[in-house]
């Protein structure tokens, strides 16, 4: 029997760690998974929402330990996790993503001589002022065996001397989320009908380099607000984004565009019924490059770079900046495609969690 204790921390971990349980609990036999949830992000609609959604079980630990700088929350998750590796004993730990929690509780597990597997390991947007490319390299530095979603990963992780020993290629498990979940969502179907709208686009934006500086965040959303002229645009506002779009000078003139449509932060159903029939999606997050390229909307990522090329060579998505013309140009661009594109990226299908499950027997 394998005890595995499965980390979740802030929003974009609960759909990844969902289908592993899952996984697990099919194989109760070789199997005892326990989830430990670090409290980073704590808000209902940033996390229990999506337990939720997600049939994602109770934690069986909470660290609760909320938000803070970079180096004080990480410090603050090691600090909570340890005590629990160290009651429990686990086989195995699995961390998921690139969050300050992932790279928190793999460096725990090192330095105890726990086993830890990272998944999502090996995407690299090559940018290190982003928190979560160094969480993303020093995370796959030490942990013992590295779950990758794509080749280019593989390559990555090759190209940095770790051994192909600790490299599995196994798909893309949020993927396994969004098949699992899409007929719900859709049936569903809350959002658009409050909003009472057919044809729409959807905005998400919580980068640092994004919403931190106010000027940056007041010229994207003035080229959002350009877009809202020709098609609605609908905006689930990331706590981070709030906070600063409130302080925005003249924020009212924005509010009261006409296109914009500012709500709060979804759960996982309803934002997947949301952009599942969207017309465009533009984002600054990595995943939602990933869900809509497998559904085959299109996606302009409103940053320099991505760590998901992929999604650029394979999927739909575009990275266009953040220069206003060019998010303007793009989108109008995007909208004056009719087709909706079929994609397929090798092993995004769904059955990822197995594949990792098994590889940890
Ligand atoms: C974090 C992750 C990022 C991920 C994002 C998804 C790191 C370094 N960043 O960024 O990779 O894409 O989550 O959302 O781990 N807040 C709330 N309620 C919450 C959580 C946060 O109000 O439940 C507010 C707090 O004011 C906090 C701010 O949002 O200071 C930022 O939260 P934090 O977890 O530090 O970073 P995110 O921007 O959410």
């Amino acid at each position: 029997m394998l005890k595995v204790i499965n980390v979740v921390g802030a929003r974009p971990n609960f759909m990844k760690v969902a289908p592993i349980v899952e996984a697990m609990k099919r194989r109760e036999r070789e199997f005892t998974p326990l989830v430990v949830h670090t409290g980073q992000h704590y808000d209902a609609s940033m996390s229990d929402a999506f337990f939720n959604d997600l049939d994602l079980p109770q934690p069986d630990v909470y660290l609760d330990v909320g938000s803070a700088s970079h180096g004080a929350q990480t410090a603050a998750v090691m600090e909570r996790f340890e005590p629990v590796v160290l009651k429990h004993q686990p086989d195995w730990v699995l961390v998921v993503g690139d969050v300050n929690s992932t790279l928190a509780c793999a460096l725990v597990c090192v330095k105890l001589g726990v086993k830890v597997a990272h998944v999502e390991a090996g995407l690299r947007s090559r940018d290190r002022t982003m928190p979560e490319e160094i969480n993303r390299l020093l995370t796959d530095q030490i942990a013992d065996l590295l779950f990758t979603p794509s080749a280019d990963a593989n390559e990555n992780l090759l190209a940095e001397g770790i051994p192909e020993t600790r490299i599995r290629l196994v798909g893309n498990v949020m993927i396994d989320s969004l098949y699992k979940h899409l007929p719900r969502a859709q049936e569903s179907d809350n959002i658009r009908q409050d909003l009472q709208l057919n044809e729409y686009a959807v905005l998400t934006l919580h980068r640092p380099s994004n919403v931190d500086d106010p000027t940056t965040l007041k010229r994207i959303l003035e080229a959002i607000a350009e877009i809202g002229k020709r098609i609605p645009v609908v905006f689930p506002v990331h706590p981070r984004t709030k906070k600063m779009i409130l302080e925005l000078p003249a924020i009212e003139l924005l509010a009261n565009a006409a296109g914009l449509w500012f709500i709060p932060p979804l759960g996982y159903l309803d934002f997947l019924g949301l952009y599942s029939r969207a017309r465009l999606v533009l984002t600054d997050s990595g995943g939602i490059q990933e869900e809509t390229s497998v559904l085959g909307i299109p996606c302009l990522t409103l940053r320099e770079n991505t760590e998901r090329p992929i999604t650029v060579t394979m999927g739909t998505n575009k990275v266009v900046g953040t220069d206003p013309q060019k998010i303007v140009a793009a989108a109008l661009a995007a909208l004056d495609q009719p087709e909706k594109p079929n994609v397929s990226i090798p092993l995004w299908d769904g059955r990822a969690a197995e594949r990792i499950v098994a590889a940890l027997v």
